[in-house]
């Protein structure tokens, strides 16, 4: 019997949580080191780590990053993360809205706005449902129904391989890109699912108008490796599949490219948001690290980030750094490009 995305997406939220799913990403940050600054001149309760993104400001440079919608848990989920980010001030993307645009009933679980009226929201959909004669119609829709101020497309072509039933023609998918971002009334930013975005990508999607990339690299939730769990009980050849965070960061940045880029994926704490800023990115997506906290309060998403907040702060106290604007000059020990 074909599975239905309901039943999906529930095996999504309880695999997703496994240790076993995640790939080290340890290796890959450790090749970024601050050169520590035993001097600060700096009090650490007065450093900023405000920052502008989509018109609002930010007072950290994080992005709760897609995750889940559509069913009761992630209804619950996304009011927790919702509230959170407002109160905190840290911007908040939807997981794939594909669902509400086959089931209106579902709509409602993206519709967040009154939990966060003061925070960039960002609606989600897959590359593969542009595709079509109304794909770009119901990526539209995705920005109606969630009030958003970018909309995300993600592309996760080794997700969609490895699924069953999943979508394998992708033929004609940088032509739809090219009409949404020719259509759409707010930014249309472009996303990974875990196993990154590399240069080559990167060249193809500035080129045709594409203003922000978010590398979602490897090294952190592996999505070969969550559809291998659903089916069989080993490690799939492709758990490690894909470009890291930092490499992707790193190499995209040195194209010189108009292009801004979040960095995400395997992203554990504020040091490893901070490395990422140092190497080129304006934001810092985070979705694993949240989801166990999602499901259960909104305190616990809050005391999540407070505490991505303290490593931040103290990274920057570290290195002489009184706005994020300091720190992406803080000296490194160790040069990334060089991995
Ligand atoms: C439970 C779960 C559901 C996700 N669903 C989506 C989704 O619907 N759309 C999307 O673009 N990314 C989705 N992702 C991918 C994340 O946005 C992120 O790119 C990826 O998990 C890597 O970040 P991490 O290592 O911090 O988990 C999901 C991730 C998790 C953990």
């Amino acid at each position: 019997m074909p599975e239905t995305i309901e039943t999906r997406k529930s095996d999504h939220l309880v695999i997703a949580a496994k240790e076993s799913v995640q790939r080290p990403a340890l290796s890959t940050f450790d090749s970024v080191r601050f050169e520590p600054y035993a001097i600060p001149d700096l009090n650490m309760d007065e450093i900023s780590c405000d920052s502008d993104f989509l018109g609002y400001r930010l007072s950290l440079p994080i992005i709760i990053s897609s995750m889940s919608g559509g069913i009761a848990q992630a209804d619950r989920m996304n009011i927790h993360l919702a509230e959170a980010a407002e109160t905190i001030g840290v911007a908040f993307s939807l997981g794939s809205m594909r669902i509400a645009l086959e089931d209106h009933g579902q709509a409602k679980s993206f519709q967040l706005r009154r939990y966060a009226p003061n925070i960039p929201i960002l609606s989600n959909l897959g590359a593969a449902q542009l595709r079509g004669p109304s794909g770009v119609d119901s990526a539209l829709r995705c920005i109606e129904i969630a009030e958003a101020d970018a909309l995300y497309i993600h592309l996760n072509p080794m997700q969609e391989a490895v699924q069953q039933g999943g979508d394998r023609d992708w033929r004609g998918i940088v032509d739809a890109l090219t009409q949404l971002c020719a259509r759409s009334p707010v930014p249309v930013m472009v996303k990974e699912v875990g196993h990154g975005i590399g240069p080559s990508t990167a060249k193809v999607l500035s080129e045709i108008g594409i203003e922000w990339l978010d590398v979602a690299g490897s090294g952190g939730t592996s999505w070969a490796q969550i559809e291998h769990d659903r089916t069989h009980g080993d490690e799939s050849i492709f758990a490690d599949w894909g470009i890291d965070t930092v490499t992707a960061v790193t190499k995209i940045s040195e194209l010189g490219l108009p292009l801004s880029l979040i960095a995400s994926g395997g992203i554990r704490n504020g040091l490893h948001v901070a490395k990422c800023l140092r190497i080129g990115a304006s934001l810092a997506g985070i979705a694993k690290p949240l989801l166990a906290p999602a499901l259960t309060s909104t305190n616990n998403v809050i005391d999540t980030l407070r505490q991505f907040e303290f490593e931040l702060r103290t990274t920057m106290f570290c290195t002489n750094s009184g706005t994020l604007r300091e720190l992406t000059r803080a000296p490194l020990l160790k040069d990334p490009t060089r991995i």
